[in-house]
């Protein structure tokens, strides 16, 4: 049984704690918030002893799982302060995305855990779905084959004032660059055109193209400007064999096969099916929670910090080319 705590308690936090309560190996002990009136109202909410510091969290509850779901500038900044002090309190950590907003204070952080030895997550839940796990096993059985490309697209309407012109490349694409590294490897450079809606004043559609260190091609289309109600995701992965597409994270998967006219599909179903995106939040917290209480080494975290890292170090670089009228740049130039 993990002891768990959540510091930063605005909509994001109460979705981790309220997965803590529901995981069967797992037990919220306490939440933190510094506005001393959200941590009381956590802390009544969920019954739990609520604290404004983490350290004092830390000290008094000797958690063994700490997420870390602050926001701050680029709704990220924050992140660093409680995640540091949680591995210094010798805590694993489940962190929100972006990992940071920083690429020196999120290789920091990466490299903090791994020279503690402690496990260290970032929230990728967009993928910790059963559509996605069927895709995944699709590839992993060799249909879809030696990789050709993966078309990636991924929009939601964020129409209030953000606090800086790369908010959305940086907010949003963690969860879609991840899938790509995911189900094609490490990208080694990209080229990126974005524009600003009417009516917005930051980088709020963008259309990257890719090419991965095998050697496929890909691309990521995202957009802060479009209104909610419709699906927000889609993912195509096509190989010499065969293409899955994976729709809406969860809604469902197919597998179009080169060797026959007959597609596979998953579906979610009514019964005991992913009934919303709160799912996608307490499967991907489940999944943190049930590898290190089954003694997973920080190396076998699925949704790790380093790949939170890699997905950030791509998304810097698509804000390079951007800065440099849609120019190649190699991901690993990228350091800050
Ligand atoms: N995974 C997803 O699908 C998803 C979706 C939306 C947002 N997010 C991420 O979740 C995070 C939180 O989002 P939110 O909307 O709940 O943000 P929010 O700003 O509403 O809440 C963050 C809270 O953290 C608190 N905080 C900041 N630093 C703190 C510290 N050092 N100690 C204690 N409390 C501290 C703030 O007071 C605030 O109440 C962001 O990083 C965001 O990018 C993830």
């Amino acid at each position: 049984m993990q002891r768990t705590v959540v510091v930063g308690m605005g909509p994001i936090g109460h979705r981790h704690a309220r997965a803590y309560t529901e995981s069967p190996k797992a037990e919220l002990v306490a939440v933190c918030d510094r506005v001393p009136e959200l941590a009381k109202a956590a802390g009544e909410k969920f019954g739990v002893p609520y604290f404004t510091k983490a350290t004092d969290m830390f000290a008094a509850m000797a958690p063994d799982i700490c997420s870390v779901t602050t926001g701050g500038y680029e709704y990220a900044s924050d992140h660093y302060e409680p995640t540091m002090q949680a591995f210094e309190a010798g805590c694993h950590v489940l962190g929100e995305k972006p990992i940071s907003n920083d690429l020196k204070c999120a290789l920091e952080m990466v490299e903090c855990a791994e020279k503690k030895g402690l496990c260290y997550g970032i929230d990728m839940n967009h993928r910790f779905t059963p559509a996605a796990r069927q895709a995944k096993k699709w590839q992993d059985e060799g249909k879809i084959g030696s990789l050709l490309f993966c078309n990636m697209a991924l929009w939601i309407g964020k129409f209030m004032p953000l606090d800086s012109v790369y908010y959305h490349f940086k907010a949003l694409n963690p969860h879609s660059v991840n899938i790509m590294q995911y189900f094609c490897g490490p990208i080694r450079e990209v080229a990126t055109f974005a524009m600003k809606a009417p009516g917005r004043d930051i980088w709020s559609t963008q259309s990257t193209a890719m090419r991965f260190e095998n050697g496929a091609v890909g691309h990521l289309t995202s957009s802060y400007d479009i209104r909610r109600g419709h699906p927000m995701e889609r993912c195509e992965v096509a190989g010499v064999d065969g293409r899955f597409v994976f729709e809406d994270m969860w809604r469902e998967a197919t597998l179009y096969s080169a060797h026959t006219l007959v597609k596979e599909v998953y579906t979610n179903p009514v019964f005991d099916g992913f009934e919303g995106f709160y799912d996608t939040f307490r499967d991907r917290i489940h999944f943190f929670v049930d590898q290190v209480d089954s003694g997973a080494k920080p190396e076998e975290i699925d949704g790790s910090g380093r790949e939170g890292l890699e997905a950030s170090r791509v998304i810097h670089a698509m804000i390079r080319s951007n800065e440099n009228g849609g120019a190649v740049v190699k991901v690993s130039e990228i350091t800050e």
